[in-house]
């Protein structure tokens, strides 16, 4: 193969201890969703509702790494990426959310991780990537208070089985986005909507998270413990004070309102005020069980949002200004293209003292890629990963930390409601052959890692 140089970066610029990583989830993955006892999670309902996912998509097959796992690995192997971020699917080896186990699940991420270890990757574990078991939810989910012991019986569930062997983990993926999208908008899976959903599974997430991390600590003392927030560099549209407010009121919601409890420094209530409904939930010593000492934060950083008031908005008052209208350069998401806001928020996170470590576990772009003579020339995919790796090395010379970077994803796969038109892979998947072709991106990744 020859070199695909287009940039001057250069991996040792950021360091031998860097970690450099590919991230994934169970759902968006695995398809086989009643394959060896697997039960059925809030995901699969979803899928299967009509008009839930555009063009009718459903993730049966979805990458089909159930069964093809082997031949992503020696993927991941080729790419020389290190590390390997993958979610356990819950309903797989807890069918019903509780016990018993399913033993065919465990045995399934067995195979996983042994054959990660065997190629030389290292397994970074993520608990919960929103495929909470149907059963769950039909008590009601993560708005029901008992969905902290369930979750915590199931993080006991794996740290037994595979904490033996893996030591980097997770506990639970961007919190504000599937509390707000399934609980609070009802565009994403369980689809439950309104601010009572939204604020007890808030609070409901956040003492499962640092639940979680307990009971990894207690079985796995030399665990490397974090978890993942999403994030975005929020900017008011004019100077006026009433977008200036409006600004600082996303930014509450968006990027701190989750990790603030875990850092000890309670929910922001002064910002947001509707967050103070949520002390008809919090009881008892809540508030002392609210924060962990985590060894890593994860942070996910896609875009920025620039932010206007609008009094139409209910409880937060404020309105996110669309690329499109902006008519700025956007990816197939609609997210603007803006690297700087990696750093943005790289400056905002190390302002926090509670924060040991940050890396960045997910980052990455879909556009329209095209497969022509066999090649996918995804050359705005690989600027959209060497401009952001541009930020993380402006950040490491201002002092700021960050220790790793893992892009999302490793192949094309089921983008949630926007089903596979949503392409963020370093590799291409044919989805009607399952047929797998190395994009320019991930030549470009392997050639930079090696
Ligand atoms: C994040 C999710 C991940 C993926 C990317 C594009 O919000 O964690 O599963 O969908 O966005």
């Amino acid at each position: 193969m020859n070199k695909v140089e287009t940039s001057f970066l250069h991996k040792n610029q950021f360091g031998d201890d860097f970690l450099w990583g590919v991230s994934t989830a169970a759902f968006q993955i695995e398809g086989a969703p009643d394959t060896d006892g697997k039960g059925r999670s809030i995901w699969d309902v979803f899928t299967s509702q009509k008009g839930k996912i555009k063009n009718g998509h459903h993730a049966l097959t979805a990458c089909d790494f159930y069964n093809s796992y082997q031949n992503d690995i020696d993927l991941i192997r080729e790419l020389n990426i290190p590390n390997f971020r993958f979610s356990i699917s819950w309903p797989r080896i807890m069918p019903t959310g509780v016990l018993p186990v399913n033993e065919a699940g465990i045995a399934y991420y067995n195979k996983i991780i042994d054959s990660l270890l065997s190629a030389g990757i290292e397994p970074w574990i993520t608990l919960y990537h929103w495929d909470l078991p149907h059963d769950l939810e039909v008590k009601g989910g993560w708005t029901n208070r008992e969905s902290v012991s369930w979750f915590s019986a199931y993080v006991a569930v794996c740290v037994q089985h595979f904490g033996d062997r893996v030591k980097n983990w997770m506990v639970i993926n961007e919190p504000s986005v599937f509390t707000g999208a399934g609980y609070f908008l009802g565009i994403h899976a369980p689809g439950k909507k309104g601010i009572t959903n939204y604020l007890k599974a808030m609070h409901h997430v956040t003492l499962a998270t640092t639940a979680g991390a307990k009971i990894i600590r207690n079985h796995i003392p030399d665990a490397h413990i974090g978890t993942t927030f999403s994030c975005t560099h929020i900017e008011p549209a004019t100077t006026s004070s009433k977008d200036v407010e409006a600004a600082k009121r996303v930014d509450t919601l968006l990027n701190r309102t989750f990790i603030e409890p875990i850092l000890g420094l309670g929910y922001p209530q002064a910002d947001l005020p509707v967050l103070k409904k949520l002390n008809a939930y919090i009881v008892e010593d809540d508030l002392n069980n609210l924060s962990f000492d985590f060894d890593f934060i994860g942070l996910q950083c896609y875009t920025r949002e620039v932010v206007k008031s609008s009094l139409l908005i209910p409880y937060i008052g404020a309105e996110l200004i669309s690329a499109e209208k902006r008519n700025v350069i956007s990816t197939d998401m609609g997210w603007e293209v803006y690297p700087p806001a990696l750093y943005q928020v790289l400056k905002k996170f190390n302002a926090y003292e509670g924060i040991r470590k940050i890396i960045i576990t997910e980052n990455g772009a879909a556009f329209p890629d095209t497969l022509k003579n066999g090649k996918v020339y995804d050359i705005k995919r690989t600027h959209y990963i060497q401009d952001h790796l541009e930020q993380i090395l402006k950040a490491k010379k201002d002092g700021l930390a960050v220790d790793g970077y893992f892009v999302w994803t490793l192949t094309d796969n089921f983008e949630w409601a926007e089903g596979y038109n949503a392409r963020f892979g370093l590799i291409h998947v044919d989805f009607d052959t399952q047929q797998r072709t190395i994009k320019h991106s991930g030549l470009w990744f392997k050639d930079f890692l090696s």
